[in-house]
């Protein structure tokens, strides 16, 4: 399969000026693109900067089993309308970032050995037309960063369902279907996030190799799913109230959990700061009271711990010194009442320190400490560490990104 791939990046050149290339008023001959094209397996034309209007005979390649076009988003495709020729052997279609605006063809329904379908970010819109549903080898489905609608219950028809994405949409409805039905059993990832779900979050998920959940931004209410196979939880921007369970900690493989921006109570879990794989923590923007009593234990992963916006008392915790790897700490806008911890500038990571909006007395002033620069602004009642490197982006932003990261 590589090698085609590679003969197929050799003749680009030729092939993008000879069929796609030029205005659309120049497109060569079907027949000539075809016959260049027909006997490949495998079509790959993906990251180019081709623009125009794809030729639908790229879709009826016979024998064609994987077509890769993403990421030309000047590129518009006219999909077939009924049968395609290829839909015996298609089993890959990659079409993210391209325009195929409008309503999802019907035809696609014709493609029963299709695996995999990735049409995010092609400024699609409306429901999925019925025929889709009777694609059910489907098992890697990527709709996300569309204008799609519809209920979310809808896609338990693909019951060989290892990855879903359908990312900012507007599905709607309640995941309850996912508590009593038995079916996804091969699910690894699922991203539901920014859509219109409602309803609690459900607890069970029949799946061995569950690892990544995004259900953030959305309208979701507690409690927080303990599955043990879970390895990135992102939860915030929804309605998850009452305390945070130390069966949490029960989810040993997490790497990244986000309960950020909800309506969460109660103390921190003491043994949070004893998951070993943990990487990132947040937990900002809740409710969350009391001192922060969680001991970091030595040999601990954590990278970013976020717990800003609460009502958290008492003393930075000692146990922190033993985060080796601590990028950012973020406690501003508590009721912390403590020395300034600059025992903190110790950790030989650590880029951003942010204490604001606490009571946190003593001197700092402008002062190094460690590899930090710190600095007070009595007015913003800022006491602050901000290293010279202030480029500090959040993985959280793209989940796919990070899945991969946690597959590699
Ligand atoms: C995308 O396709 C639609 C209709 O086919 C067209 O109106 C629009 O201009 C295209 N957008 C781009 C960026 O090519
Ligand atoms: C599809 O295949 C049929 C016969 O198998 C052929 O007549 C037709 O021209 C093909 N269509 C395209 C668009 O290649
Ligand atoms: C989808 O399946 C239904 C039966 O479940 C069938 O009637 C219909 O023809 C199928 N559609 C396609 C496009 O294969
Ligand atoms: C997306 O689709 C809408 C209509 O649904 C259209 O007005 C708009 O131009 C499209 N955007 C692009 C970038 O093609
Ligand atoms: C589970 O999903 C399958 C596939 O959609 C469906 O046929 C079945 O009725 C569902 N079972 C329950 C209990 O909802
Ligand atoms: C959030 O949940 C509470 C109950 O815990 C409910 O009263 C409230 O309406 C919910 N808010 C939204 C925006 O759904
Ligand atoms: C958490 O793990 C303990 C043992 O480590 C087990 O007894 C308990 O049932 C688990 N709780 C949940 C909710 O899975
Ligand atoms: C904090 O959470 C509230 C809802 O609980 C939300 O409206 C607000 O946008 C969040 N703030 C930030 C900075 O995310
Ligand atoms: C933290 O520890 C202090 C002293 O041991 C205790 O008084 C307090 O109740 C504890 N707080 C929490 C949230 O566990
Ligand atoms: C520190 O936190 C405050 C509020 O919690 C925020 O406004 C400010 O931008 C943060 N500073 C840095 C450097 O992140
Ligand atoms: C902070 O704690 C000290 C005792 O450790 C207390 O005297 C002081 O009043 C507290 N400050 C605030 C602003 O609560």
């Amino acid at each position: 399969m590589s090698y085609v791939k590679l003969v197929f990046f050799m003749l680009l050149p030729f092939l993008c000026q000879l069929a796609f290339c030029s205005s659309i008023s120049h497109l060569c001959p079907k027949d000539q693109a075809l016959a260049l094209l027909q006997f490949k397996h495998m079509f790959t034309l993906s990251h180019t900067q081709i623009y125009g209007i794809l030729p639908e005979g790229v879709f009826h390649l016979s024998n064609l089993e994987s077509l890769d076009l993403s990421d030309n988003p000047q590129l518009t495709v006219r999909f077939p309308t009924t049968k395609w020729n290829s839909s015996a052997s298609l089993m890959e279609l990659y079409l993210s970032g391209l325009n195929a605006t409008g309503r999802i063809p019907e035809s696609f329904g014709h493609l029963p050995s299709l695996r995999t379908l990735r049409i995010a970010s092609c400024n699609l819109s409306g429901s999925i037309p019925k025929p889709l549903w009777n694609l059910t080898n489907i098992e890697v489905l990527d709709l996300g960063d569309n204008h799609l609608e519809g209920p979310i219950s809808d896609f338990f028809r693909f019951g060989k369902m290892r990855s879903l994405s359908l990312a900012n949409n507007n599905f709607n409805g309640q995941l309850e279907f996912l508590s009593f039905n038995k079916s996804w059993t091969q699910l690894e990832m699922l991203d539901f996030s920014s859509n219109s779900l409602t309803g609690p979050i459900p607890s069970n998920f029949y799946s061995k190799s569950f690892d990544v959940v995004s259900l953030k931004q959305n309208q979701m209410e507690g409690p927080i799913p303990i599955q043990q196979s879970l390895r990135l939880l992102l939860l915030s921007h929804n309605n998850l109230s009452g305390e945070i369970a130390s069966t949490i900690c029960n989810l040993t493989k997490l790497v990244v959990i986000d309960l950020g921006s909800n309506n969460l109570e109660g103390t921190i879990p003491l043994c949070l700061g004893e998951m070993s794989e943990l990487m990132i923590l947040d937990l900002s923007n809740n409710s969350l009271s009391g001192t922060i009593n969680t001991t970091f234990s030595i040999g601990n992963q954590l990278i970013i711990i976020q717990m800003d916006r609460n009502k958290l008392e008492g003393k930075v915790p000692e146990s922190l010194i033993n985060c080796k790897y601590l990028k950012l700490l973020h406690l501003g806008n508590n009721e912390l009442n403590d020395t300034f911890p600059k025992w903190l500038g110790a950790l030989p990571d650590l880029q951003i320190l942010n204490l604001t909006y606490n009571k946190v007395h003593g001197p700092i002033k402008a002062s190094r400490t460690g590899n930090l620069f710190a600095y007070e602004n009595e007015k913003a009642q800022e006491k602050i560490l901000v290293c010279y490197l202030q480029v500090f982006k959040l993985i959280f932003h793209n989940i796919n990104e990070f899945a991969y990261f946690l597959h590699a």
